[in-house]
């Protein structure tokens, strides 16, 4: 079920990770507003008062090598500027935060307080002063190291990308091997994008096929660059419940205690840089520093909820408020990390809200002047609850008007949803952990009936639904869902595959083998679809066809340890007992720490009358696991032939 459940990964993550791209839309004109707060007594002076606040709010970004256009370092970097700074800061334009004050507390928020803008404004009112020099603080210390220290593991391109000079903004998805030679676990990843000033947000995923690899060697625009372009991911997908983005001037991650993501050998880093032409060519050569955790994680899983009015976006053009909703309950207890709204460039206002059960309101966000290029992950800063029974909603405004300066479409257009930048979306994802582990399954039934309310057409939100229910073995209510899959589209290989393993654990093993049949007919390619099929017969006794179909599986797929062992099995019962040695041995390999394939291997070389060879072998399972009845029964007739054979002077 495993690689079912990979697929719709994919798929979720496909939609996930949509992001448009397009020409950013200028600024917007800065309103100077009477200053709210009052500024210090006497005069105000660069050294006493700015320079504290510009180092700190700032010169993240504005320094060399920040994302800032200028360095905003010294008394004539922010004189220059003073009145276009008094300008950005009174209208919140800088720095750039798009979260109301007020409505849910963030990790590495980036607003400056009432008097603080005050205090610029009136710098510049009085002539910008610079005051003594004696007390100018510390310039920030230049941050070319890592903000999380010296990671684990660094992984880079072998030759860095060429941003080209002009022409739409780029989105590149760039592979990166990682070295690792045993299952690490990782607490969290810090990316150096490599120049912050031309890449604008990126999003980091993993890909355990050779899918990105294989993309990026058929890539042919770009010869012998590296990577691939599109906002479309494949079967790069952001580790289960983990958020993994980048932008610029962001608060390092840290990861959460207790809840690194596996990473297995094989491994490749994906990272999709959005960039944006410069007028020059660029050259972008990121770097991830990946931390390891020493334990792996324990305790119940992070989900993500993903809120969505996707299929409501009809926008019409001219439309200067058009609003999207969505709410579902929760049936369980979560406790919420991080929200992550996402639109496109006609959203104008997004609010995020909880109803607890006893009616009191909990904002979870809210943005007023949504703007797509400082789309952000939001990190609680401090995890609270939300009980079962609390409702979450999501109310999304668009303005499709030709008085929104980022409208993308001049004269206005109809827009629906969609991945292109001129389509909108309405996403908003709550990264949320139950209290317990076993609740999981009830909150995944919940969302998946959600969704088919939302848009009974989509076959996988049946199947998944038909996968929560299987798991908590209601296994007639599964295949109803997976049925429904099906009559939402007849050729859904994944739910037809999933009906097909509900009916082998029924007992229906001949309905199981035509719904399989039925799979490796809708995609000969598919290796799995062999799997099952080959195994069903192996179940049946009918040995040829399972040994066809298993060797069908293990042509398209040379690394299917379960695929081997099966065929393993159907030959020894066709009395095939070389070819069935031959394929333990591939199981083997491929699982050496298997004490079943020991096992398995063993009673082949036993059958065929290699006493010894087999005898080493079940030994060698009860080393990996004493406890296994099978191989120590082996083992003791092994033992018992040899002797008796010793005794017949035929040893
Ligand atoms: C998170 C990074 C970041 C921080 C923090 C930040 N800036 Fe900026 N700033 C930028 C970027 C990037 C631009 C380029 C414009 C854009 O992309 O929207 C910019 C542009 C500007 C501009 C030019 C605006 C225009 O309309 O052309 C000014 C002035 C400015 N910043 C001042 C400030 C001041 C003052 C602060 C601190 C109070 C600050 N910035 C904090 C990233 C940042």
């Amino acid at each position: 079920m495993d690689r079912h459940a990979k697929t719709l990964a994919t798929v979720a993550l496909a939609s996930l990770l949509a992001i448009a791209c397009g020409a950013r839309p200028a600024s917007e004109p800065h309103a100077l507003d009477a200053p709210a707060a009052v500024p210090p007594d006497g005069p105000v002076t660069f050294t006493r008062h700015v320079a504290p606040i510009v180092f700190e709010h700032c010169a993240p970004c504005h320094r060399p090598g920040g994302s800032g256009p200028f360095t905003l370092l010294s008394y004539d970097d922010v004189a220059r500027r003073a009145r276009q700074i008094a300008e950005v800061t009174t209208s919140r334009f800088m720095p750039p935060w798009l979260p109301e004050t007020g409505f849910g507390e963030f990790v590495g928020e980036r607003r400056l307080t009432e008097t603080q803008i005050a205090t610029l404004a009136a710098w510049v009112e009085s002539d910008a002063a610079e005051g003594d020099a004696a007390n100018l603080p510390e310039p920030p210390a230049a941050t070319d190291g890592w903000a999380l220290g010296e990671p684990d593991l660094t992984v880079t391109l072998p030759a860095p990308y060429t941003l080209p000079a002009d022409g739409p903004d780029v989105f590149r998805n760039l592979v990166m091997p990682l070295p690792v030679d045993e299952t690490r676990w990782v607490q969290t990843v810090e990316l150096r994008p490599g120049n912050p000033r031309f890449v604008h947000h990126a999003i980091m995923a993993v890909d355990d096929t050779t899918s990105s690899r294989r993309r990026e060697e058929e890539e042919t625009e770009q010869p012998g660059e590296p990577g691939f372009s599109g906002m479309e991911m494949g079967l790069a997908f952001m580790p289960d419940g983990h958020l993994m983005g980048w932008t610029p001037g962001m608060a390092p991650n840290p990861g959460i205690d207790g809840l690194a993501w596996r990473l297995d050998p094989g491994t490749d880093f994906v990272l999709q840089l959005h960039m944006l032409p410069s007028g020059r060519a660029e050259t972008i050569a990121p770097v991830a520093g990946f931390h390891f955790a020493d334990t792996p994680p324990s305790g119940p899983p992070l989900y993500l909820i993903r809120l969505d009015a996707d299929h409501l976006l009809d926008i019409p053009p001219g439309d200067p408020a058009f609003v999207v909703e969505d709410a579902v309950e929760l049936p369980i207890d979560v406790e919420i990390h991080a929200v992550y709204p996402h639109a496109h460039y006609l959203a104008k206002s997004m609010e995020g809200r909880a109803i607890l059960p006893d009616g009191t309101e909990r904002w979870l966000i809210r943005i007023d002047d949504w703007d797509f290029n400082w789309q952000d992950v939001y990190r609680m800063r401090e995890p609270y609850l939300l009980p079962a029974g609390t409702t979450l909603s999501m109310r999304f405004t668009y303005d499709n008007s030709a008085d929104n300066p980022r409208n993308p479409s001049d004269p206005p257009r109809r827009v629906r949803a969609g991945n292109r930048s001129s389509d909108e979306m309405a996403h908003l994802q709550l990264q949320v952990r139950p209290r317990r582990a076993a609740d999981l399954v009830l909150l995944r039934e919940s969302l998946y009936r959600h969704a088919i309310r939302r848009n009974p057409a989509n076959p996988w939100s049946y199947y998944e639904l038909g996968n929560a229910l299987l798991e908590q073995d209601r296994l007639d209510e599964a295949a109803s869902q997976y049925l429904a899959g099906l009559g939402a589209d007849p050729t859904h290989v994944p739910s037809r595959t999933s009906l097909g393993a509900v009916r082998e654990r029924q007992g229906r093993i001949d309905e199981a083998a035509a719904e399989f049949r039925t799979v490796v007919e809708l995609d000969p390619g598919y290796a799995d679809g062999h799997y099952n099929l080959g195994s069903v017969h192996l179940a049946r006794g009918r040995l040829e066809d399972a040994a066809r179909h298993l060797r069908e599986t293990v042509a398209l797929e040379p690394d299917h340890a379960a695929a081997h062992t099966n065929l393993g099995h159907a030959l020894r019962e066709l009395g095939r007992l070389d070819e069935a040695a031959t394929h333990h041995r591939e199981a083997l390999r491929l699982r050496p720490g298997s004490a079943e394939a020991h096992n398995n291997l063993g009673s082949v070389l036993a059958v065929g009358g290699l006493l010894d060879e087999a005898i080493d072998q079940f030994q060698r399972a009860l080393r990996i696991d004493p406890g296994h009845a099978q191989a120590r029964q082996n083992l003791e007739l092994a033992r018992e032939i040899a002797a008796e054979l010793e005794r017949a002077g035929l040893r």
